[in-house]
């Protein structure tokens, strides 16, 4: 006989974070409800990289731990998930040029000094001989992930319908959902706009998807990331080619890719893979990543009934089962109550 049911909850956003709740909530005993639009926002255009090493800063510790605990999920979140969905399994972390070596060894020995698996390389063109000559220095840490964004979010739907989860337009008032539902707010950049005053506000970014075409070096195995001419960069491979991310900056909610961040993103990668020229230019496109100010997730309780479940920035993808975790744990007293 099926348990009954927890109660009733709306997961408000259909992007990882919703639609991880939602696949979360339903597996604990919760009749689920994704109010989502026919999008996935940022989801669809990040580059699905899980990497907290390579994420991390001296002064993030927090962000650090968080990171490093969510990771750890990643292996169970998987299970159910097709395998394919992991398209890289370590990151390389290189100084393109000379200035960038110290500031990249202080991030090493940072890492390094709390015991994290992190390892400095001084051929790096030995690791992964696609770089361009003249790059030497990096470090590789090999416990990190890549994740085919749109596969995941794809499976994550598939995994959503078959536990009943149902689907549902998006909601621009919680006043829209029945008062004795509990609610997770998980609809990013939107979120403030359903609780006013949660400190989230919208970071641009453009992404391109560059495609493998016959007679090309084949895609590197491994994420790429670098500082070039100050500016970051990152590689993540997919079977067909790799995703090439991200500009940074704010412009409201304006998600149209501009000709100087593609032109930036173009000459950095090639910068750093001089191969990825004859790739194919398959996609530009810019999504906006949900900051906080301290670049920390909300996820916590609102009221009685209501559970944020955003503001995770660059890191939803990787934050998503420990959010997903979270959240379930801490609506389970609203369903005890019921
Ligand atoms: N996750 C990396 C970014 O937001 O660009």
């Amino acid at each position: 006989m099926p348990a009954p049911s927890l109660g009733s909850l709306a997961v408000i956003g259909g992007g990882v974070i919703g639609l991880s709740v939602a696949r979360q909530a339903a597996r604990a005993g919760w009749t689920v409800r994704v109010h989502r639009t026919a999008e996935f926002g940022a989801s669809w255009v990040a580059g699905g990289m899980l990497a907290p090493h390579s994420e991390g800063w001296p002064g993030e510790e927090q962000q650090l731990r968080l990171g490093l605990r969510s990771l750890e999920l990643w292996h169970d979140f998987l299970d159910g998930l097709p395998v394919e969905l992991v398209t890289a399994r370590e990151s390389l972390v290189v100084a393109a040029d000379r200035a960038d070596v110290a500031d990249l060894r202080r991030v090493a020995d940072w890492l390094s000094a709390q015991g994290h698996p992190v390892f400095w390389e001084s051929a790096a063109r030995d690791v992964e001989p696609l770089l361009a000559g003249g790059i030497r220095h990096g470090f590789r840490a090999p416990t990190e992930l890549a994740v085919d964004n749109r596969a995941v979010v794809g499976a994550l739907v598939g995994a959503c319908a078959e536990l009943g989860v149902c689907w549902a337009p998006p909601v621009h008032d919680l006043a829209e959902v029945a008062a004795d539902d509990a609610v997770v707010i998980a609809n990013g950049i939107d979120a403030p706009a359903l609780w006013p005053g949660l400190p989230i506000r919208p970071v641009k970014g453009e992404v391109l998807r560059l495609r493998w075409r016959k007679g090309c070096l084949p895609p590197p195995r491994r994420v790429i990331r670098a500082r070039v001419h100050g500016r970051a960069v990152y590689l993540v491979p997919r079977p067909d080619g790799v995703v090439v991310g991200a500009t940074q900056y704010e412009h409201g909610r304006d998600t149209a890719p501009a000709v100087s961040g593609v032109r930036d993103l173009l000459d950095d990668a090639c910068a750093l893979v001089p191969a990825l020229g004859e790739y194919e230019l398959a996609e530009c496109a810019a999504g906006l990543r949900p900051m906080t100010p301290d670049n920390l997730p909300l996820v916590h309780r609102l009221d009685a009934r209501t559970v944020v479940a955003a503001g995770h920035g660059r890191n939803g993808f990787l934050l998503a089962p420990w959010t997903a975790e979270q959240v379930v744990s801490e609506l389970l007293p609203v369903g005890v109550q019921q």
